[in-house]
């Protein structure tokens, strides 16, 4: 596990993206696992900057999201498949037939689910699986208690993330109550996964993350499990942890 401290979400953006880009670069066919919320937000910026810059192609790209919720259309401004338009693949050369998000409104999301492992597989995996981490330790939508072993699958959202995404939202009662994510199982296929981490509100988890017992209590804690992880966090987001999980290994 590699832990990169930066000063602050500026930093962060420019080293993730600037990660994916050599990525991308280096493997033109590269499928992506990609993350909403507001932690990459900047990163996607970067990435969109360097396209008008230098034109790095996202042609031969593939892209699936983490996560999406249940009842919202993509003309939804709340949707993710929204979020993943606006903020990055209607400012980049990638093939909209090449990014794939779970599908919120098909008649069955179980079977919705079953198709997006199976889409997931065809392609050949996920090579880079960007990932933002929940103030309870969520990893995508796979919430405390979710076990390791799921798949992509139909969740009920925890109260306190439904209050946390409110802020996107009218009111909290126009937060869905489901979504459907990608499994801690798919997350952990990835052959590599770039955690995100900003802000002093992450920090007591960062450190539950780095420091406490991995358990399905905590999701993210999984990720010590993974062989090649690399966190990116902030000077904020690592105020609670102890000297000794500062330094990169
Ligand atoms: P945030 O969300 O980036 O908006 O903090 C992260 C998450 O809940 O996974």
């Amino acid at each position: 596990m590699k832990i990169n401290i930066v000063k602050n979400i500026d930093e962060l953006s420019l080293l993730a993206a600037r990660k994916i880009i050599e990525r991308v670069r280096k493997q033109p066919t590269t499928v992506l696992g990609l993350a909403t919320g507001s932690t990459p937000l900047g990163t996607y910026y970067k990435l969109v900057q360097d396209y008008r810059d230098n034109k790095t192609s996202y042609k031969h790209v593939t892209t699936f999201n983490l996560d999406e919720y249940v009842g919202l259309t993509s003309a939804d401004q709340n949707s993710y498949n929204y979020y993943m338009r606006e903020h990055l693949f209607k400012s980049i050369n990638i093939n909209p037939n090449q990014t794939f998000l779970p599908n919120g409104v098909g008649i069955d999301p179980a079977i919705e689910c079953d198709k997006y492992e199976a889409k997931i597989s065809e392609s050949g995996g996920i090579d880079l699986q960007i990932l933002g981490l929940g103030e309870n330790g969520h990893i995508g939508f796979n919430e405390p208690g979710t076990s390791f072993s799921s798949r992509t699958h139909v969740v009920s959202l925890a109260e306190s993330t439904r209050e946390a995404n409110s802020r996107y939202f009218n009111s909290l009662s126009d937060v869905p109550t489901k979504a459907i994510t990608m499994g801690i199982e798919t997350i952990m296929e990835a052959r590599e996964v770039l955690l995100l981490v900003s802000g002093e509100r992450k920090a007591k988890v960062l450190r539950e993350v780095l420091e406490g017992t991995i358990t399905e209590k905590v999701p993210a804690t999984v990720l010590r499990n993974h062989s090649n992880i690399t966190i990116i966090a902030d000077e904020a987001a690592v105020k609670c942890l102890t000297k000794h999980c500062q330094i990169s290994s």
